[in-house]
């Protein structure tokens, strides 16, 4: 059976997330790790059982035994190196965000096309049979005509020299964490919303350490988020309609055994989440995609939309005004 062979790009804390279910697939294999320090990447590839390690980013795009590139740069370095794999003739597994402006995302879109090669962004929570079971429960009708939605992720961020805090390098809990809600939001109500407006409380280096939005559809549905990295670890979406509630205690990462609720009228139904490794789904559809040539499920252009939406919030919350377009 063909494989593929998965590259990754850095030594990225996240990567310890991705490593377990390419290791537990059938249809991939991790090659190499690479990173800018080669000490890091023997290091990352003695304790992961990586055969092989690369000092430079570079040397991995040039391994002609690597298909798949996993992109877990900081968020100023995802359209630069995901384009250079493109480049290279590499498939790309991209962490969110894709990119920081729709002229990068326009780039994405253009490198993958003209190399022939699949570019995904890595919303392992859209791929998650939790994520599924909601999208399906509102197609029956289950909660009636959307009225409402809400989310959350926030967490304390307490490592001070995290990438996070550097404005310049795409820092800040929207693009990191509100980036959940808004993509869940829009994946909801499938739609892009109409106009968008949000608050935002700055922090000492100048990205947002809490956000607040809201979002419009054209059909009338409303959405509201929040995000920060200054309250505890706290992720809900809920999901109104005219006939019931939806709601998820961990809608971003569920690991399975989790309760997706139902309210209608005075029942409460609980829907036990299954069992399903959160990082395991976009492991599998980057081999579909490869390997038996389906599209993947996380578009570039459904990316493409949130960048938009995330970009927007953010200029209502430097203008004051709300966003329209
Ligand atoms: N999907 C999820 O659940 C999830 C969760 C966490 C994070 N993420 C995403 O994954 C990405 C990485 O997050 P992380 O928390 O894993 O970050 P991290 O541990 O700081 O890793 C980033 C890596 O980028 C490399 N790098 C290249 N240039 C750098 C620079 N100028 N400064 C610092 N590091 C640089 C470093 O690797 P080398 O030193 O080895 O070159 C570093 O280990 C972010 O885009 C984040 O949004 C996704």
């Amino acid at each position: 059976m063909k494989k593929l062979r998965w590259g990754l790009l850095s030594t990225a804390r996240i990567s310890r997330a991705v490593i377990p279910p390419i290791r537990a697939s059938l249809q991939s294999e991790l090659k190499a790790v690479a990173s800018r320090d080669i000490v890091k990447a023997r290091n990352h590839a003695k304790e992961w059982h990586i055969p092989h390690a690369y000092g430079s980013y570079e040397e991995l795009l040039a391994d002609e035994d690597i298909d798949v590139i996993y992109n877990p740069l900081p968020n100023h370095l995802h359209a630069e190196w995901s384009i250079r794999a493109a480049e290279a003739g590499k498939h790309v597994l991209c962490e969110k965000p894709l990119a920081l402006t729709l002229d990068e995302v326009d780039q994405v879109m253009a490198a993958a096309k003209k190399h022939n090669v699949i570019i995904a962004e890595a919303f392992m929570y859209q791929h998650h049979p939790q994520t599924l079971k909601v999208l399906d429960l509102i197609k029956q009708d289950t909660i009636g005509e959307l009225l409402l939605i809400k989310g959350t992720f926030t967490f304390n961020l307490d490592r001070s020299d995290d990438v996070r805090w550097v404005p310049e390098w795409g820092g800040g809990s929207i693009w990191d964490v509100g980036c959940y809600p808004i993509s869940f939001s829009r994946l909801v109500a499938n739609a892009e919303p109409a106009e968008v407006f949000g608050w935002q409380v700055t922090g000492s280096t100048g990205i947002d350490v809490v956000f607040s939005g809201q979002m419009r559809f054209a059909s009338g549905l409303l959405a509201q988020f929040d995000c920060g990295f200054r309250a505890p670890y706290r992720t809900m979406m809920e999901i109104v309609g005219t006939k019931g509630v939806i709601e998820l205690g961990s809608p971003f990462k569920p690991v399975g055994g989790e309760w997706i609720k139902i309210k209608r009228g005075d029942s409460i139904e609980l829907l036990r989440s299954p069992e399903f490794e959160p990082y395991r789904g976009e492991i599998e559809d980057m081999e579909h995609a490869v390997l038996d040539g389906q599209a993947p499920r996380v578009t570039l252009e459904n990316s493409r939309s949130n960048v938009a939406t995330i970009l927007a919030l953010l200029e209502s919350a430097r203008t004051g005004q709300v966003v329209r377009w």
